[in-house]
């Protein structure tokens, strides 16, 4: 999607659809949407007075203009209760404006910049929201139907915004450069997550962040199965000998050109990705098996934070680790019962080849050490736990570190990723002891999503650690006004905020 600023009135914007927006229960449309009433004859007040359009969040209201307007059609988007407004809100209704012009079939429109002033939202947060959300709300993946629903709705391939105050042209510039490097690396990381195992082996994936990472001057190493084995990844090993598919261990990372990493603050991201997810040897049932091809969100979302940081150069050193590899139950691969060792020499006595996740997360945060990080945050589909814990909306947040929770609760708050705090309760360490070696992989039922997260705590080191699991967030079941059902993306946005205030600093 190409995205334009443009000085102008919407009087005079000559466009297939226009957008402008609505707050709920206000009855005497004002700006924008009351350029349009003038030029309708008071349609939109009649259409609000009688209840037809509401401006709830989420709502679009579709109006024709029959030559009053140079814009063919209106689009009216909801921004909810002002009181309930923020920057979240506000990239919520570009994204539902954006997925109703997608489903019409529109390829190229224009919108207002919404809701600046209100919320305390600033010109440069709103217009990011703007481009960001219309981004999101546009996305839809780019399927292996050969014909059908792709042709009716094909992607929108330009939006142009609109400000008729030219002095705050340059700051909607500002906010468009960020909210379209955010939201169009949100969508990659979305179409990493939607594609196929089959095509998104690991190899691929490395493949394919390499070719990202290339066009915006990321650093990119990927050690293969032979080297992981010098390293004593005998954890990330251990999984990866099961499947036909080579192992990958991506390592991202960025600083601005000609600056000194040691001078800015480290931010190492650990990423799980487990291209597929069968189980191994303790085999999944098959009724929902095929959705572990989400398995790699949190890799995919690490490389798309690390990937809007590069394109935006980003004064901070940022590295992103990315374990990639399938969980199957081959030949050669791991048991119940099995010991394998970590990096750090700590050996796990594996329960379930299903909890692979841990495993492969094990030796990745080892590496994080050798950058000497001031903060490691690791990311995951870790336990279908949280999501018996949290349900769909929320993510679990695992951080025992006051300030690095505070930064990403904020961080999430900002992006509109819910993520709710989680304990990690170190009494239950002694739910992973075992008779056989330093640890077992397991920890039960009961409070699975904790068992895991103080399982990786083994091998995150002494600096602020955090731990996301995003097992119930990286896929959305259903369609809603926002957003169409598959990869969300989900902490990729979040993960770019975080890094975004450690490079104000
Ligand atoms: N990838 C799964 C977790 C998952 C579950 C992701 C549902 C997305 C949706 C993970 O590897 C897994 O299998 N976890 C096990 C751990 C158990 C064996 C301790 C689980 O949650 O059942
Ligand atoms: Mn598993
Ligand atoms: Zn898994």
């Amino acid at each position: 999607m190409q995205i334009n600023v443009k000085q102008g009135q919407l009087q005079q914007e000559s466009t297939e659809l226009l957008v402008v927006n609505l707050f709920e229960g206000v009855t005497e449309p004002g700006g924008a949407l009351k350029a349009v009433d003038n030029a309708l004859s008071g349609l939109v007040t009649q259409l609000i007075a009688a209840g037809d359009v509401t401006g709830k969040l989420g709502s679009t209201h579709l109006l024709y203009t029959n030559g009053a307007l140079p814009a063919r059609r209106v689009l009216i988007t909801g921004l909810g209760k002002e009181a309930e407004f923020s920057v979240s809100v506000a990239r919520k209704a570009a994204a539902a404006a954006a997925r109703r012009v997608r489903e019409l079939g529109v390829s190229a429109y224009s919108t207002v910049v919404h809701g600046v002033g209100r919320g305390g939202l600033s010109v440069i947060n709103a217009a990011e929201a703007l481009a960001e959300g219309s981004l999101l709300g546009g996305y839809k993946f780019a399927s292996y139907k050969r014909d059908g629903d792709d042709k009716s709705s094909p992607e929108i391939s330009e939006l142009t915004v609109l400000e008729a105050d030219a002095a705050k042209l340059d700051d909607v510039r500002a906010g468009v450069t960020v909210g379209q490097a955010v939201g169009e690396n949100a969508n990659w990381a979305r179409d990493q997550v939607n594609e196929p195992a089959n095509y998104l082996t690991p190899r691929e994936l490395a493949r394919r962040v390499r070719e990202q990472a290339e066009r915006v001057g990321l650093q990119v190493q990927v050690l293969d199965e032979a080297e992981m084995a010098e390293l004593g990844a005998g954890s990330f090993l251990g999984i990866a000998r099961g499947s036909d598919e080579e192992g990958q261990f991506i390592v991202l990372e960025h600083y601005p050109k000609d600056v000194d990493p040691a001078s800015l603050p480290t931010i190492v991201f650990v990423g799980k990705a487990i291209t597929f997810d069968t189980g191994g040897i303790s085999l999944k049932p098959g009724e929902n098996m095929w959705k572990m091809k989400d398995d790699m969100g949190g890799g995919a979302a690490t490389a798309g934070a690390l990937l809007a940081a590069a394109r935006l150069n980003l004064p901070v050193h940022a590295v992103g680790l990315i374990p990639a590899t399938e969980n199957m139950p081959g030949g050669d691969a791991i048991k119940p019962s099995d010991v394998v060792t970590a990096i750090n020499g700590k050996t796990m006595e594996i329960i379930s080849t299903d909890a692979e996740g841990r495993q492969v997360m094990a030796d990745a945060l080892c590496y994080a050490q050798r950058y000497n990080p001031d903060a490691v945050l690791d990311i995951a589909t870790l336990t279908g736990a949280i999501g018996i814990a949290l349900g769909p909306d929320l993510a679990g947040l695992f951080c025992d570190d006051d300030d690095l929770r505070g930064r990403l609760l904020a961080a999430s708050e900002f992006m509109g990723e819910p993520m709710w705090p989680m304990p990690v309760w170190k009494p239950y360490r002694r739910l992973i002891d075992t008779d056989v070696a330093d640890m077992k992989n397991t920890g039960g039922r009961y409070g699975g999503a904790i068992t895991a997260a103080i399982f990786l705590r083994e091998f995150a080191g002494e600096q602020p650690w955090a731990h996301l699991d995003i097992a119930s967030t990286a896929y959305q079941e259903a369609n809603d006004a926002f957003s169409v059902r598959g990869g969300t993306g989900f902490g990729m946005r979040t993960l770019f905020e975080l890094l975004r205030g450690y490079a104000a600093q």
